[in-house]
């Protein structure tokens, strides 16, 4: 069977190293491992949540240049911007209009909105936010994406689109593949300064594409237990050490969890951790701020991701219009 990994990266923010341990570097590392590869940016997805102009527009920016300095090639795979590929937003209404209301009304992004409010349960929900999955299975269905990596936070969009596409095959004829869903085990999860998932919403990101001096005063910040120099230290639940893992070989895991049996401080144990990302993240850096000065070309080259994808998706789009009867009449 032909294996084809589809992701796509909301444009919003800058990325942290959150975003590059579980998202970019597995992302890429799969990428070798199939077929064929679709990696894009969902910009469509990131006005449901922030009406802010500029800050779109320097998402898509940075989020496109963290991607290709982390060593996406966009050569052997497919790199495009989900709005420079119009067919996904005619595919979205058609699946709207298989889409069961019920379906949508059990997504979790949905229903955590409405717990946060109190009276008026539909405070600030908009109808991009309540359809939200129905796009995203349009973003996948369009390629017939064999297989899916997203956070686990995203494993219910994933069932809802295999849902959503088993109910258009139903009706019409056999047209989607059921993607599958390939995510990190919980434990895999990157933790933030304060031991909490890393997110921007929590305030807690070590930033990926800082000065030295940033990343550094952020690992400083990394909490921890108030043992002293000399006492013996747990590495299980501490995120210095869970942080490391991502960074370093097993050999040098055991070496550091013998040091925390031994007592080292956590100044030093911060330090090993912060030379360990420093070097890992020195050379996304410089070709993150190298790809800086050079817009025309991000530009350009998600303009002939879009236009190598296009001619896929209006194939599908046209086969699906024939069978849902909007085409021609003669
Ligand atoms: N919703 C995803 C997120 O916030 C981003 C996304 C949009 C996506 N479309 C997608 C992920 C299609 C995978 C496939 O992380």
């Amino acid at each position: 069977m032909n294996k084809r990994i589809l992701t796509g990266i909301t444009t919003t923010g800058t990325p942290h190293i959150g975003n590059y341990l579980g998202a970019i570097r597995p992302a890429l590392q799969l990428a070798e491992e199939y077929n064929e590869s679709f990696f894009f940016l969902a910009d469509y997805h990131a006005i449901i949540k922030n009406s802010n102009k500029n800050e779109i527009q320097d998402s898509v920016k940075s989020v496109a240049q963290a991607w290709l300095a982390s060593g996406l090639d966009p050569d052997t795979s497919n790199f495009y911007r989900q709005s420079d590929v119009p067919e996904i937003l005619e595919l979205s209404w058609i699946l709207n209009c298989v889409t069961a209301k019920g379906l949508m009304n059990r997504s979790h992004a949905y229903k955590a909105a409405t717990t946060a409010n109190n009276t008026d349960e539909d405070k600030g929900i908009s109808m991009g936010l309540f359809s939200y999955p129905v796009l995203m299975a349009a973003d996948i269905l369009m390629f017939n994406a064999t297989h899916v990596p997203v956070g686990p936070d995203q494993i219910q969009h994933l069932e809802m689109t295999r849902d959503i596409a088993g109910r258009f095959n139903h009706i019409y004829k056999n047209t989607f593949t059921l993607p599958e869903a390939i995510s990190q085990k919980p434990d895999q999860i990157i933790l933030g300064q304060d031991g909490r998932k890393m997110s921007k919403s929590y305030g807690n990101i070590i930033p990926l594409l800082s000065t030295e001096k940033v990343i550094k005063k952020s690992i400083a910040k990394i909490v921890t237990n108030s043992l002293e120099p000399g006492e013996p230290k747990d590495y299980k639940n501490c995120t210095v050490f869970s942080l490391y893992k991502h960074f370093s070989s097993s050999d040098e895991q055991e070496a550091l969890k013998s040091e925390y049996a031994d007592g080292i401080s956590w100044g030093d144990a911060k330090n090993k951790l912060f030379n360990k990302v420093n070097i890992h993240l020195a050379p996304i850096r410089d070709k993150y701020f190298e790809l800086e000065s050079n817009k025309e070309m991000i530009d350009e080259l998600l303009f002939n991701g879009a236009n190598k994808v296009r001619p896929l998706a209006q194939d599908l789009l046209n086969h699906i219009k024939n069978s849902i009867g909007i085409s021609k009449i003669s």
